[in-house]
């Protein structure tokens, strides 16, 4: 048994949705929220202390970016984040062209329909390769022939079927148009190393909950050049950007999670790898016929924690099949986390199988450091049963 082990019968396996709170961040959200209870905004004693981890937390999380304090923005969580970046766009700075994607996260999507109507924006979607990744020369293309002034929004590592975008790649052709660049690395950050000061990106995103750190918490990062305006008034927390008294011990938990991730992430990366590794060994001896979705399958081209499976199973069988797997205590998902609940399929596998795929059973499993080959084992064999 390694060190993370996790000894109950339930096997967590949807790490893309939420991740456990490390035990660290926990306690030290505890001891804040009983030692901290002042008002950041008061300036007597039991206020200034609350004030003084905040700012201390948003150095922190600058430093892991290799950013300056100041351009970032705490908000409640990702989704909060990708909407002010985009809707303050096309309001502040006069965005009239969106280029973005089909497979990203509705906190972009749906935010660009509601762009559409509202300030009457053009929304253009790159075209996809045929693994999901992006194409990069469409992406040229359509820049080159917008007369308008542009924002590309394409988020880093998708969150249903792990395909990554080539940060660097992108910025450099937003660069060659003066167009301006957000990327949702909420399923990112906490994740990789990242040097802002090496990529000019001009927004990115993040949510504690998917490295460890708490709900209802995340920030969005905003270059400096960029002057952008709220989207929620009142006082004037976070310079004015996001009115209202900041969740004290959440953006110390999130601060803690991410510097606890960044510390250990060499070997926490190391852990993890192999765990998918083994997953797709295992899988590909017990499975016949099974496929990986998007690039989830290669481990060289996709985001090391999660693997999206496609069973040779009708998808009528879908809901029975997650069911069973939920009843033996195995957690997965059937696309991405935003969807369970709701009928409606993944748009991004919508976009991304062809017809006899979308006629399959897809499944997302994705890995933490919580998890072991043990609990592998057991989602595999439990797994090749139901098949049968
Ligand atoms: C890629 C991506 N963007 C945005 C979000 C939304 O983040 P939050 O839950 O913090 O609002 C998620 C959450 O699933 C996500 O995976």
């Amino acid at each position: 048994m390694n060190t993370f082990s996790n000894t109950s019968y339930q096997c967590y396996f949807d790490n893309a949705a939420t991740t456990r709170v490390r035990d660290e961040v926990a306690d030290k959200m505890v001891d804040v929220l009983k030692n901290n209870y002042g008002n950041p905004s008061s300036t007597h004693s039991y206020g200034r202390p609350s004030k003084s981890l905040i700012e201390l937390s948003r150095k922190e999380i600058a430093s892991h970016l290799n950013v300056s304090s100041s351009e970032i923005i705490f908000t409640s969580g990702g989704t909060e984040a990708d909407n002010l970046i985009l809707r303050s766009a096309a309001r502040d700075l006069n965005i009239k062209h969106f280029i973005s994607s089909k497979i990203e996260h509705h906190a972009v999507t749906h935010t660009l329909d509601e762009l559409e109507k509202d300030y009457n924006v053009k929304v253009s979607f790159v075209k996809l390769e045929k693994n999901g990744d992006i194409d990069y020369d469409n992406l040229n293309e359509l820049l080159s022939k917008s007369k308008d002034r542009c924002m590309v929004s394409l988020m880093h590592v998708n969150n249903e079927i792990g395909n990554m975008l080539d940060l660097k790649k992108v910025s450099k052709i937003c660069n060659k148009y003066e167009a301006l660049f957000h990327s949702d690395t909420v399923q990112s950050v906490g994740h990789y190393k990242m040097d802002l000061s090496k990529i000019k990106i001009d927004f990115i995103v993040a949510s504690a909950h998917k490295f460890h750190g708490p709900k209802g918490v995340g920030f969005a990062y905003i270059n400096k050049s960029c002057n952008l305006r709220p989207l929620i008034f009142g006082g004037m927390q976070e310079r004015g950007y996001r009115a209202g008294t900041e969740s004290v011990h959440n953006i110390v938990g999130m601060s803690e999670a991410l510097n606890i991730s960044m510390e250990k992430l060499d070997e926490e990366y190391k852990y993890i790898s192999d765990l998918k590794k083994y997953f797709i060994k295992k899988l590909k001896t017990s499975i016949k016929n099974l496929k990986f979705n998007g690039c989830s399958g290669d481990i060289k081209e996709s985001t090391y924690t999660l693997l999206n499976i496609q069973f040779p199973l009708e998808k009528s069988k879908a809901e029975m099949f997650l069911f069973k797997l939920d009843l033996l205590g195995i957690a997965c998902s059937k696309g991405s986390a935003c969807q369970s609940g709701s009928d409606a399929g993944s748009h991004v596998l919508n976009e991304v199988l062809d017809k006899d795929g979308l006629n399959k059973v897809s499944t997302r499993f994705s890995l933490s450091i919580y998890n072991t080959k043990e609990e592998i084992d057991r989602a595999v064999n439990e797994i090749v049963k139901l098949l049968d």
